[in-house]
């Protein structure tokens, strides 16, 4: 072949296979957890869908159980976060944790990134609707990718309070708002 005729052909070639590849916008369908799909927690606690949509308030890290979470937070959360008015929270704030194992970063040995899907878990203030627990949150628990609600019964509440309440001077949460300048 001609040095000539290969440039045409490479040419031909990469006109359908070496050029930026050109995608249309994914559709705008619900993934499950978007369609009201996931089961709501006991005590009724219905799942946020739309909690991927918040912006993150924070992240943290959980070295003795190789764990990376993110915090996000719904619109009355981060407004909140964002003029310091923290402690209390606000009635309507939600704030989720999100937890993956940590993982190799990819190409590098130097990062840790977001492996297996572990849990998102939520506190809902609501002084009125959670007045008969002392906290003033709701408190519910899907776990896997699959999101099963957490807990057999509304006792399950319980066990979150216990641990949170070393923080009830901060309003039960552990969490302090990263700066976001
Ligand atoms: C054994 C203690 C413990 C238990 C039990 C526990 N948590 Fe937490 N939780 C923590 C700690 C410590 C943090 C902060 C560190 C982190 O991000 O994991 C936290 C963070 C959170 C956050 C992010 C806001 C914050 O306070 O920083 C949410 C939301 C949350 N937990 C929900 C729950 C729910 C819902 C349950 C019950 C199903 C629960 N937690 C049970 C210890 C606990």
């Amino acid at each position: 072949m001609s040095a000539r005729v290969l440039t045409t052909s490479l040419a031909l070639a990469c006109a359908t296979a070496c050029g930026p590849t050109v995608k249309t916008a994914p559709t705008e369908a619900p993934l499950p957890a978007e369609a009201g799909q996931v089961v709501p927690a006991p005590g009724g606690i219905e799942f946020p869908r739309k909690y991927k949509n918040w912006p993150v308030l924070s992240v943290t890290q959980r070295p003795d159980k190789e764990t990376l979470r993110v915090v996000l937070g719904n619109v009355t959360a981060v407004r909140a976060a964002r003029r310091g008015e923290t402690n209390p929270w606000p009635n309507g704030t939600i704030i989720a944790s999100t937890l993956w194992k940590q993982a190799p970063g990819q190409g590098t040995s130097q990062s840790l990134t977001a492996g297996e899907f572990i849990r998102a878990e939520f506190m809902f203030k609501d002084v009125e609707t959670y007045a008969s627990n002392d906290s003033g949150w709701g408190w519910a628990r899907w776990n896997g990718t699959e999101l099963v609600p957490y807990g057999s019964d509304e006792s399950i509440s319980e066990e979150c309070r216990d641990c949170h309440k070393k923080v009830s001077g901060n309003d039960w949460i552990f969490m302090k708002p990263a700066i976001l300048p």
